[in-house]
């Protein structure tokens, strides 16, 4: 199987969500049962990155995904200093809700690109409506080491998940 170039947004029709197991339940199920409502509700938008040939269905398997949504954190959650210039209601942040690859391509990059491409899309959104951050809830230690490795740090503890951002100040100098 080989993937597409293009993240496009998931449509149910065209793209086989029964077929998606990237090892974790979690985010399986998230995939195949909730995606697409969230999207329908309008609270959050998942993006796929299709294979290039379709199964016996006609439909394509998804080599990988992320969901964004918009979401706030409270300024006492981040380090003091960066706290202080910050006003006392939820300062607004994108929560990059998800994002997975499939296991057979576990390894081969695809992750890199995934979050580059969320983190690219998040940017291009910033532009229009500022959000201070861009958050993360770590479904395991793995997640934590593989988003401490580009530039996530710990923010706090958010229903048993560790929760990293990384600041949009930073993401505007990798990008701009
Ligand atoms: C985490 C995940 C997205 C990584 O995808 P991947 O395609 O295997 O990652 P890549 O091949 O792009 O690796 C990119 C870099 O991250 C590192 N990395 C990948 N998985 C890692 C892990 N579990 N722990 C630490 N580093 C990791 C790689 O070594 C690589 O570094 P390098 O460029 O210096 O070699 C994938 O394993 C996955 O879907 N896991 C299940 C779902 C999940 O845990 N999602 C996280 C959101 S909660």
């Amino acid at each position: 199987m080989s993937e597409s170039k293009k993240f496009v947004e998931l449509d149910k029709s065209l793209h086989d969500r029964e077929s998606f197991d990237c090892g974790e339940l979690e985010l399986n199920q998230f995939i195949k049962t909730q995606a697409a409502k969230h999207m329908n509700a309008g609270i959050s938008r998942t993006m796929v990155l299709p294979a290039l040939s379709p199964l016996p269905n006609q439909k394509l398997p998804i080599c990988a995904f992320y969901s964004i949504a918009p979401s706030s954190i409270c300024r006492e959650t981040l380090p003091k200093a960066k706290a202080k210039k910050l006003p006392r209601y939820p300062i607004p942040v994108f929560l990059l809700a998800q994002l997975a690859v499939q296991s057979e391509f576990h390894g081969q990059g695809l992750g890199k690109i995934s979050l580059i491409n969320a983190l690219k899309y998040l940017w291009e959104i910033n532009s229009h409506m500022r959000a201070y951050a861009i958050v993360v809830d770590c479904l395991s230690d793995e997640a934590e080491r593989f988003y401490t490795k580009y530039g996530f740090e710990f923010l706090c503890e958010h229903n048993g998940r560790t929760r990293m951002f990384i600041s949009m100040k930073t993401i505007e100098s990798l990008f701009s």
